[in-house]
């Protein structure tokens, strides 16, 4: 039988990503070592085999096949833009995705100024403010820690993933405007999805029974 290939997102997602497909019966405990560099896990028994990307590169790994299936957050399937079927919002890993800053830079764009945007979403960020709101602004790309841009003067503004605000609050920013709400999804290869029909649909029923039986 061929492997169903999973691509779970590394790091806060991943955790609770195999709580819940042990709760489905997926198990594979050789990857919860964390000191093991090992990259790919199968559990022969169920022929599912998994692998830890980086969360930009899960939509990317399932649209060209190399995993049926991929596990990531809201945030990466928007900026990514591949084609793939999202098939289940999981409901955790919550949190939003927001135009932030000081509280003086409201003004700015109230009055559709000309700002510069800092973000590691520079899809989400130019779909919003050009194809939304109509606005022009110059958007800079970073790679984390976006909070900073705003305190040293790179960027008025930042679009970020606020989770519980304390990141804004130690930092004396705040949320300006809200983009949209986040959680981590599952994805489906469009191929997999028929000729892996069975056994990704079955695994889809089983997702979303357990995740009804949490909620009760
Ligand atoms: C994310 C995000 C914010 C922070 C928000 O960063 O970019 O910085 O979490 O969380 P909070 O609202 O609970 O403070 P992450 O820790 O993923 O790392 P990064 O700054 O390197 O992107």
């Amino acid at each position: 039988m061929r492997y169903l290939t999973i691509a779970l997102t590394k790091g806060r997602l991943a955790y609770r990503t195999l709580d819940l497909l042990e709760q489905v019966g997926i198990t594979c405990d050789e990857m919860k070592d964390k000191n093991s560099r090992k990259l790919i896990f199968a559990n022969d028994e169920l022929g599912v085999r998994f692998f830890l990307a980086k969360a930009n590169d899960v939509p990317t790994y399932v649209e060209y096949g190399a995993a049926d299936i991929g596990i990531c957050g809201k945030d990466t399937i928007l900026e990514e833009g591949r084609k793939l079927y999202e098939v289940i919002d999981l409901g955790f890993g919550r949190c939003r995705m927001c135009v932030c800053g000081p509280q003086a830079a409201k003004e700015l764009l109230k009055h559709h100024q000309l700002i510069r945007v800092a973000t590691k979403y520079p899809n989400i960020a130019k779909d919003y403010f050009y194809n939304k709101k109509h606005q022009t602004v110059e958007i800079i790309k970073l790679n984390g820690s976006i909070e900073l841009a705003p305190l040293v003067g790179l960027s008025e503004v930042i679009v970020d993933i606020v989770e519980t605000g304390s990141t804004l609050r130690e930092n004396g920013l705040t949320v300006l405007e809200e983009i949209c709400d986040l959680s981590a999804r599952v994805i489906v290869n469009q191929v997999s999805m028929k000729r892996e029909n069975q056994r990704v649909t079955r695994l889809i029923r089983d997702l979303k029974t357990s995740l009804q039986e949490e909620r009760l």
